[in-house]
């Protein structure tokens, strides 16, 4: 699996999210502008990936200012860097976490000449560390699935929307590596249509069966009986367990409780949001209404008709059977359980 991400001397390169499957090509960006526009137009997504990105980005911004600037120049063009890539997108809390990080190696190697390296070093180590949640989410989650199983997933929470290897795709490649009867169905995902373009395409590359529906299939399949799990990711996850991901996600676990099928989330730490006592207080993006009227870039719908293009959901608490954590599977009451997952880690 490629990787969608890469520091390489000095540029951040990119697989370009937006051809995908079509076309496999690369976005170069040589300054913070350049990966704060990849963030924005998609060439980028997916909550950690987003994250490793705006690391990367702050790194690239600090190493091409001048050597010669001093301490308080460099903070006001340091702030410039961070309010920049921290406007990109609102939803992911991953994307607030790595800066925050990043800010935090800013502050203590200030005056120092390492500062760069530093920065380079921490966004290095945001990105193996993304990786490395993403195999223990793998190898927690691949327990939960029962032998020949059957598992619809939303969007794309795979090897493209992180670091690498995935987070619902993590637990399905591990689970697959375990039992090669498991299959997946995978949402189409209007209106970007993730799991169509990059979910279906990072599965079949790896040679894990998928079939493709469309989002208003997946309540049929269920009831049918040919869906035995449904796992998706996540974008931010309140303290009460409350979880913004894809538009639709929602639907999906509305459905899946309505058919007695268990809805997981998985997700790794840097996307828990515990200053948030609930999911009505999480930023909801609303893209541009073109994603909706048109398909890639061929109009559907009439001039001038009133769009609504809110990208995230929340699903409520009360709907996820459990979450699959870098950490262990938490269950509910989850303002208990995801407390106790805080004060485990907060030695880290
Ligand atoms: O708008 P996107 O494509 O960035 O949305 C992505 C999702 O909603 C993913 O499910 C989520 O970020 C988890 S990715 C491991």
């Amino acid at each position: 699996m490629l990787p969608a991400i890469e520091w390489r001397n000095g540029t951040v390169v990119m697989v370009d999210q937006r051809r995908l499957p079509t076309v496999e090509e690369y976005f170069h960006a040589h300054s913070y502008e350049d990966v704060a526009t990849a963030i924005e137009t998609m060439v980028i997504r997916g909550a950690p990936a987003i994250g490793v990105a705006a690391a990367m980005g702050v790194a690239l911004g600090v190493s091409s200012l001048d050597e010669k600037l001093s301490g308080d120049q460099l903070r006001a063009e340091y702030e410039k860097i961070h309010s920049r890539l921290q406007r990109t997108r609102p939803t992911a809390v991953n994307l607030f976490w790595a800066l925050a990080r990043m800010r935090t190696v800013f502050e203590k190697y200030l005056g120092n000449p390492d500062l760069r390296r530093r920065l380079v070093e921490e966004a290095l180590s945001i990105e193996r560390e993304d990786i490395d949640m993403c195999r223990r989410i793998g190898q927690y989650g691949r327990e939960l699935i029962q032998k020949g199983a059957c598992i619809l997933t939303h969007c794309n929470a795979g090897g493209l929307a992180t670091a690498g290897y995935g987070t619902a795709l993590g637990v399905i490649r591990a689970a697959f590596e375990a039992d090669s009867s498991v299959t997946v169905f995978a949402d189409e995902t209007r209106p970007f249509l993730q799991g169509a373009r990059l979910t279906a395409w990072e599965l079949m590359k790896d040679h894990i069966p998928v079939t493709l529906i469309t989002d208003n299939m997946a309540g049929f399949m269920m009831n049918r009986g040919a869906i035995n799990y449904v796992i998706v990711g996540a974008d931010r996850i309140a303290a009460n367990g409350d979880t913004a991901n894809k538009i639709g996600t929602y639907s999906v676990a509305v459905l899946a409780r309505e058919n007695g099928i268990p809805f997981y989330v998985a997700a790794p730490v840097s996307t828990f949001d515990l200053s948030l006592v609930s999911g009505e207080q999480i930023p909801i993006e609303e893209r541009s209404p073109d994603e909706v009227t048109n398909i890639q870039g061929v109009r559907i719908a009439p001039q001038n008709v009133v769009v609504r293009n809110p990208a995230f959901d929340v699903t409520p608490a009360r709907f996820v059977t459990a979450f699959i954590t870098d950490r262990g599977i938490l269950k509910a009451p989850y303002t208990e359980t995801l407390r106790l997952m805080r004060d485990a880690g907060s030695g880290d």
